[in-house]
């Protein structure tokens, strides 16, 4: 009996031993002190330097601990095979949401990404890489890693260098972020990026009413149905408003109400997109 339970534990307690120590491993390259920062996409570069700013002071609100309740309800009208990106990700739980795929996060500053590896205990970096892909992202520092089911690759630098094909997107707080001039640019990246027959998924907030510098104000700024129809033209995108939130009476919002109402916002929603690239192979032509 008591040799029975040795026998039994001692693998365990090992193999506990020889995780943990992996784990410890795969963590360094992901310790603030690794490999220098790339100098094509600098974190005080234009695009970057309010948002270092806001990791390094730890203003961070934005970021939701759980997955996001859009992500959750409308996954799956995602892609389920190829990559899977999540633009400007800084450290989002949601990049855990993709069980057997490939994901992408691009995120411009390193603490974010830092910060992920450190605190997401299903996720086990794997390598730091500044060379990988040089042909494809020389513009960006590559962190590798895994769950149990999916790979996660994250790339630090410039969103608007990417040039990695995916087939579909998740984007939370990311449109709504940038600069609303540098919006053509973010479109013409997720073209450039996006399969044909690929699909964005995309929550934004909608500032209805309220004072002028509330409704005008910033990130996150504005973005309507019909910004984003005047944006993705119609040549290229299928799009379609599939639900809209009004955050002053939806019970997800009943914390952030008050803060929103505070600003000066009287109707303040949350529409979700859903934005197909034409194009693609259909059903019948695959099975040629
Ligand atoms: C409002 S946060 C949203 C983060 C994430 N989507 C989430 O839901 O938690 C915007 C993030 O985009 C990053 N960012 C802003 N502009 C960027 C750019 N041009 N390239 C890469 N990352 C950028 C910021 O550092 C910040 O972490």
């Amino acid at each position: 009996m008591h040799k029975t339970a040795l026998r039994i534990a001692a693998p365990l307690a090992i193999g506990g031993i020889a995780i943990l120590s992996t784990r410890q491993n795969l963590q360094n390259p992901f310790t603030p002190s690794s490999t220098a920062l790339s100098e094509s996409a600098p974190e005080h570069s234009p695009n970057l330097a309010r948002w270092t700013q806001k990791w390094v002071k730890s203003e961070t609100r934005w970021h939701y601990t759980n997955t996001h309740h859009t992500l959750i309800k409308y996954k799956h009208l995602l892609p389920s095979r190829g990559k899977i990106l999540v633009p400007l990700c800084g450290k989002t739980v949601d990049l855990l949401y993709f069980p057997n795929q490939e994901v992408l996060g691009v995120e411009g500053v390193k603490k974010a990404i830092t910060e992920f590896g450190a605190e997401q205990s299903a996720f086990f970096p794997t390598g730091f890489d500044s060379e990988k892909d040089t042909k494809e992202n020389a513009n960006f520092e590559t962190y590798t890693g895994k769950t149990e089911t999916s790979e996660i690759s994250l790339l630090r630098g410039d969103f608007f260098s990417l040039n990695v094909p995916v087939s579909g997107v998740w984007d939370r707080a990311s449109f709504v972020a940038i600069d609303p001039s540098n919006r053509p640019k973010y479109v013409e990246t997720l073209k450039r990026n996006l399969n044909e027959g690929g699909t964005i998924l995309m929550s934004t907030f909608w500032r209805v009413a309220g004072t002028p510098e509330a409704v005008n104000g910033g990130p996150p700024f504005s973005v309507s149905e019909k910004n984003v129809r005047d944006l993705f033209d119609e040549k290229t995108w299928d799009i379609q408003v599939i639900e809209e939130i009004d955050i002053m009476s939806d019970a997800t919002y009943k914390e952030s109400k008050e803060r929103w109402t505070k600003a000066g916002l009287t109707d303040f929603r949350e529409l979700v997109f859903l934005i197909k690239k034409k194009g693609g192979k259909k059903w019948w032509q695959v099975w040629k």
